[in-house]
């Protein structure tokens, strides 16, 4: 079975196991459990036997107006049963005051968000390779 948790409160970084797939550079599992305590809002989806966290979504925001979707990721495992659909679904549950929710995704996944609300937009990015580990502290300048 799986639970779902609005908090990364009590997870260790072992439970956090295979998750950046095919990320070429991918955060340790003690810095994907940083980037979970320092988000806005995380829902995680954990495995009730393994206790094993299997899918998660980070929400960062400003409180105020606006909400960005960074990362949401499920384990190769447990997809195409609901899992991203439920971890979207409360992220956005949670943020539901704002006036703007953001997420950028590859045109083949357009669908999937469209079907929880969400419509197509274009979006400008940049992407630094190599910091995909993590940044190095301190990450933002005053
Ligand atoms: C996207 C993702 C979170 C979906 O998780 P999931 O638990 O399988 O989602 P659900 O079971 O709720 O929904 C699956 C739906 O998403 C669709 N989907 C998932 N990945 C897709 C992809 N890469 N391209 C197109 N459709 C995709 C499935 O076809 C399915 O659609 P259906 O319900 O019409 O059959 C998961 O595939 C994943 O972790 N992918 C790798 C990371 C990623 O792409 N994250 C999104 C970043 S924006």
């Amino acid at each position: 079975m799986i639970r779902y948790d609005d908090s990364a409160n009590g997870v260790e970084p072992h439970q956090l196991s295979g998750f950046f797939e095919s990320w070429r550079n991918h955060p340790t599992p003690e810095t994907h459990l940083e980037l979970l305590h320092r988000s806005d809002a995380v829902v995680l989806a954990i495995d009730t036997e393994t206790n094993a966290v299997v899918g998660f979504v980070t929400a960062i925001s400003d409180g105020v107006l606006a909400a960005y979707i960074p990362l949401l990721e499920v384990l190769p495992a447990y997809r195409n049963r609901g899992v991203g659909t439920e971890l979207v679904t409360r992220v956005v549950d949670r943020l539901c005051d704002l006036y703007m929710v953001d997420v950028v995704c590859d045109a083949p996944l357009l669908p999937f968000y469209e079907t929880l609300g969400f419509r197509a937009g274009t979006a400008a990015v940049i992407r630094r390779h190599a910091r995909q580990g993590g940044a190095s502290a301190p990450a933002l300048t005053a």
